[in-house]
């Protein structure tokens, strides 16, 4: 229910995605607590202002969303979707997480994954009733020619079936990570494969983080859809937004976790520094295994160099997830069994989410390490640039989205390639200050090119011109 609106106050601008901008956990005491969340959408969202009839629509995620929504409590400007629990884990763990994710980053070990078999299809029999949740709840919120912005991997249908539903609106939909070519995405089963373009192509425009990942959705369409139609795309670069980051990053917390950080560190050593949530496609593993290679390759680093990794929790419902974990957590611990000393811990590991300290370690950055497998864009490549106050060099992934915009100013590395990237390290190491200022500053420069809020506009005023 939209807490703040009548019955008959309808939406003009609405934004659907599972994860919304609030969180409830409930207390003990039995009282609801509320965490607001971050990240592009949020501050995208704000730059609308409280004046414009808008309307999130997301999903209930926890026992907690749950009771918010059954006792209306909840944010004015929100409205959290109460899918029963099954359901939702079916469609988000099982679809989206297990299977739309694992094929858009290419992360099946094919031998013997996936099997697409009945279980799949009951999951999938979810994932369309979830998809039909929010295209209803966006149906009877949106005023007449409203602009609806779907978000996501998790709400492909939305555009077909809302189209079906209301054919007044403008609908779009932007997908945040990247998207498989057609001989990765033939491997999702023929009527599904179809389903999921098709529901797609029911929007006005769609967006994407890169060219690379509009051509693959678009060569898709042309082999398994018989083109895009009348569907229009576009390619929205979301950058990092240098101003909150800069303010934020400058306040006594994290200047707290500076200072514990360089203890942790020791005095006088480089850092080499990553910031991630604990994802397959992080690469987090490989990093490591390049770090202990620069090592052993280079011995004059030892006690000289410290690899801050920060690698937080993230989709722990699932197993895989779950033994990735443990695995970052080993490789790290036999690295420091291997070449620690008493005075020198050469991987500084921490799980637990800190934002105030992730911005301690963007600051004290010599070096920043972004070497996934594959990501839609990754703004901590944007992020530690604009941060390092020594201006960081940055050695990243040429399969990182970010790596189209900031490319010509990183070290590139292939991600399974550990000693190249061993030797990108040594090389972001030993690189003059004078070379590695100004590259800092090129891509600090292009990574704050498009924040969120005008990442957002953009695709507003795309959505609500006539053509574009
Ligand atoms: C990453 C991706 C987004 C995605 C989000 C979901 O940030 O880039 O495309 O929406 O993960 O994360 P969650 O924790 O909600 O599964």
């Amino acid at each position: 229910m939209a807490l703040t609106r009548g019955a008959d106050q309808k939406a003009r601008v609405l934004v659907a995605s599972n994860r919304g901008p609030v969180s409830y956990t409930v207390g003990e005491d039995g009282s609801l607590t509320a965490k607001r969340g971050g990240g592009g959408l949020v501050s995208g969202l704000s730059a609308i202002g409280p004046d414009a009839d808008a309307l999130w629509v997301c999903s209930a995620l926890s026992d907690g969303d749950r009771e918010a929504v059954r006792r209306g409590e909840g944010e004015p400007g929100t409205r959290m979707l109460d899918v029963p629990a099954d359901v939702h884990a079916d469609a988000y763990n099982g679809i989206a997480n297990s299977v739309l994710w694992f094929v858009h980053h290419m992360l099946y070990q094919t031998p013997l994954e996936p099997v697409f078999d009945a279980e799949f299809r009951r999951q999938w029999a979810s994932y369309e009733t979830y998809n039909r949740a929010f295209a209803e709840a966006l149906a009877e919120e949106a005023a007449p020619g409203a602009a609806v912005l779907v978000q996501d991997y998790h709400l492909t249908l939305v555009p077909g079936m809302l189209r079906d539903l209301r054919p007044d609106l403008r609908i779009s939909h932007f997908s945040h990570t990247p998207w498989a070519p057609p001989e990765y995405f033939r491997m999702l089963p023929r009527d599904i494969a179809g389903q999921v373009l098709r529901g797609m192509l029911g929007a006005d425009r769609l967006g994407f983080l890169t060219r690379r990942w509009a051509d693959a959705f678009t060569a898709c369409c042309e082999q398994f859809a018989g083109g895009t139609g009348g569907t229009r795309i576009g390619v929205h670069g979301l950058g990092a937004d240098g101003e909150f980051l800069r303010e934020r990053a400058h306040r006594p917390d994290v200047a707290d976790r500076m200072a514990g950080l360089r203890e942790e560190i020791g005095a006088g050593r480089r850092t080499i520094v990553r910031v991630d949530r604990t994802e397959l496609s992080k690469n987090i593993v490989r990093g490591l295994l390049a770090y202990e290679q620069l090592l052993v390759d280079h011995p004059e680093w030892h006690e000289r160099v410290v690899h801050v990794a920060f690698a937080y929790p993230s989709r722990q419902d699932l197993a895989v997830y779950r033994d990735y974990t443990a695995e970052v957590q080993r490789t790290a611990e036999r690295i420091n069994e291997r070449f620690g000393t008493p005075g020198w811990t050469p991987v500084v590991l921490h799980v637990k989410d800190d934002f105030a300290r992730s911005l301690a370690a963007y600051r004290l950055a010599d070096v920043a390490l972004v070497n996934p497998i594959r990501d839609g864009m990754n703004l901590v490549a944007k992020e530690m640039p604009v941060l390092s106050e020594e201006g960081c060099v940055l050695v990243l992934s040429q399969e990182a989205g970010a790596f189209e915009e900031l490319g010509e100013d990183a070290l590139a590395v292939n991600p399974y390639d550990v000693v190249e990237t061993a030797r990108a390290l040594h090389q972001a190491l030993t690189m003059p200050a004078g070379e590695r200022a100004e590259r800092a500053k090129r891509l600090a420069a292009a990574a704050t090119a498009l924040p969120p809020a005008q990442w957002f506009l953009d695709q507003l005023n795309a959505l609500t011109a006539q053509s574009s």
